[in-house]
């Protein structure tokens, strides 16, 4: 089946077929995990994942996700390898090609991961950037699916800072027809090249990427709550500040209130309670956090093996 291009770096490169066969594909891998069904399509295969910033989901579910596939993952850190000693780039793509099957990275500026891509002989995953995050978007819209069946014609409430999480969103949301209100203080707006893009690719399906300042009026109709931390991966040093600008935003009861009564809350992870998102909120019977969490493995199996096997999934 494979996907058109040899990478994953936005969701906005896939078309609106290729988002739905990997949330397929991912339903079908979950099933056979769950049922103990052999699945190994990398049988084999390396997988090199590279990490120039922390990660807990990311870098386990890929290690295991690859390992449970067939294939052999190799985590390389900016301080165990030569990346964070300042090789280049398009040198590290082309050494990597000549060993691995595929490179997953995990890194700060966008254009480096684009750049990797364009040296690299063999498929490219972002495990994130500070622009976008399409692994956990598209894992997250899979939770969805899950959770409340119909995609088409449901709507997303994004609360907080307009960051890589909402950008991805905004993509995965437009691609499976889904509407989606980013509800961000203004300083912390979405990109607006991204916010254009995403509201072109919802005009092919029929649903709409909106903005809006106050979160209740965000909510007011929404199937699912999104939030994500105010201050992400590099930006600690603004954290006070943010905490400041961001504090109208906070996912919370009241607000959880203001939603349909069958919503549900999702957060990329890691979580700050008390921040972005309230102890109540993160623990009530609506959060399906832990599960998004755990989907991020099927989805990402499903990525790995539709950019890398040659097997009719
Ligand atoms: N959600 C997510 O990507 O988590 P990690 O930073 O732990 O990988
Ligand atoms: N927006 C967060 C997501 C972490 C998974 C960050 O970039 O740090």
């Amino acid at each position: 089946m494979g996907l058109s291009k040899k990478d994953l770096i936005s969701i906005h490169d896939l078309t609106v077929g290729e988002v739905a066969t990997i949330l397929d594909v991912t339903r079908k891998l979950k099933r056979k995990q769950k049922s103990g069904e052999p699945h190994q399509y990398l049988n084999g295969k390396m997988l090199a994942m590279i990490f120039s910033k922390a990660s807990t989901r990311t870098r386990t579910s890929f290690e295991v996700g690859f390992w449970q596939l067939g294939g052999h993952p190799i985590y390389l850190s900016d301080e165990s390898s030569q990346i964070g000693r300042g090789e280049p780039v398009r040198d590290t793509a082309r050494v990597l090609s000549r060993y691995v099957d595929g490179i997953m990275i995990r890194t700060f500026s966008h254009e480096s991961v684009i750049e990797l891509a364009k040296y690299a002989d063999v498929p490219v995953i972002n495990g994130l950037t500070d622009l976008l995050h399409p692994c956990q978007a598209l894992a997250d819209i899979f939770t969805i699916k899950e959770k409340l069946e119909v995609l088409k014609g449901r709507k997303l409430a994004y609360i907080g800072d307009g960051n890589n999480m909402a950008h991805s969103l905004m993509f995965g949301c437009a691609k499976s027809g889904m509407n989606m209100v980013c509800a961000s203080p203004k300083g912390y707006l979405p990109n607006a090249e991204i916010i254009d893009l995403a509201q072109k690719d919802a005009a092919e399906t029929g649903c709409t990427i909106q903005l809006e300042e106050d979160p209740f009026k965000a909510v007011a109709g929404a199937d699912v709550i999104y939030t994500d931390t105010w201050a992400s991966m590099g930006q600690e040093e603004e954290h006070e500040k943010r905490l400041k600008a961001l504090s109208r935003y906070q996912v919370n009861g009241e607000l959880l209130a203001a939603a349909r009564p069958h919503a549900i809350v999702m957060h990329c992870l890691p979580a700050y309670r008390g921040e972005e998102i309230t102890d109540e909120v993160m623990e009530s019977p609506q959060s399906v956090v832990f599960d998004e969490a755990e989907n991020r493995l099927h989805a990402q199996k499903a990525i790995m093996a539709l950019l890398m096997s040659d097997e009719v999934l």
